[in-house]
């Protein structure tokens, strides 16, 4: 089955709306069983398939997310191209609560996940080129779609995974800022370089939710104000994803 677009939803993204002809796949993998039902579906001739990266019912701590399973089931279902949805906080000054981001690079602060296909008995050792970690006329794409619908969307930004599920303390964020770090989250890692692994066409669209730690003004970061910002930089993914299926 040919799928023009697969999108991974972050928290806040479980569904993606409009979809018509409704198709359920439960794959199972080598690497076990993804975060959910993969949901396929069709937008005018467009087939999209969605996949909700914590469960339908947000039961998966990034953690504990089965990347590899993901990434495999999408691939199995046909899919070619993969949009990542990741909630982040935000670093860098252009980048607060509700903005939208494509970041064109990332520096990997997680540990102990399982993050390639070739740890597993007998697959072959791949030493893939991961230079520019997103796939560039992915990124275009979307970028070249939020244009075309007059939608405010940062070009580019560096996107710091941690480990989570915590958020960070203060100086950690001090510290991802002198890394270079503009784009703090959870979830982008490994997901993209499984992506890669897999020969999937892999881009991120970052939904800015909050300052990172000791970036506003505010104390504390509040899950309630998170919940709030998400939901209105959600209501853009999907005019954005249907300016770029339209393309
Ligand atoms: N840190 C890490 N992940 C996040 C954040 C944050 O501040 N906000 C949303 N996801």
């Amino acid at each position: 089955m040919a799928i023009d677009l697969a999108v991974i939803g972050g928290t806040g993204l479980y569904q993606f709306p409009g979809l018509n002809n409704i198709e359920r796949h439960t794959v199972d993998t080598p690497y076990g069983v993804p975060s959910d039902a993969i949901v396929s579906g069709t937008l005018g001739d467009k087939r999209v398939a969605f996949l909700a990266r914590h469960g339908e019912s947000h039961s998966l701590p990034p953690h504990r997310v089965n990347y590899r399973a993901n990434i495999w089931a999408l691939k199995e279902l046909g899919a070619q191209r993969v949009i990542g949805v990741n909630a982040v906080g935000g670093i860098r000054h252009d980048m607060g609560p509700r903005v939208l981001v494509v970041p064109d690079q990332v520096i990997d602060y997680t540990h102990g996940r399982l993050s390639s296909f070739c740890d597993v008995e007998g697959a072959e050792v791949l030493h893939i080129d991961f230079t520019e970690p997103y796939t560039m006329p992915l990124r275009q794409a979307m970028l070249d779609a939020a244009r075309r619908i007059d939608m405010a969307v940062v070009d580019g930004g560096c996107y710091g995974a941690t480990q989570g599920p915590r958020l960070e303390t203060r100086a950690e964020i001090a510290r991802m800022r002198r890394d270079g770090c503009d784009l703090v989250g959870m979830t982008g890692m490994p997901e993209a370089v499984l992506a890669r692994e897999a020969g999937l066409e892999y881009a991120c669209l970052a939904l800015v939710a909050n300052w990172a730690a000791g970036c506003g003004d505010e104390g504390e970061i509040s899950l309630n104000e998170i919940f709030e910002h998400l939901r209105v930089a959600t209501a853009q993914v999907s005019p954005l994803l249907l300016a770029l299926l339209g393309d």
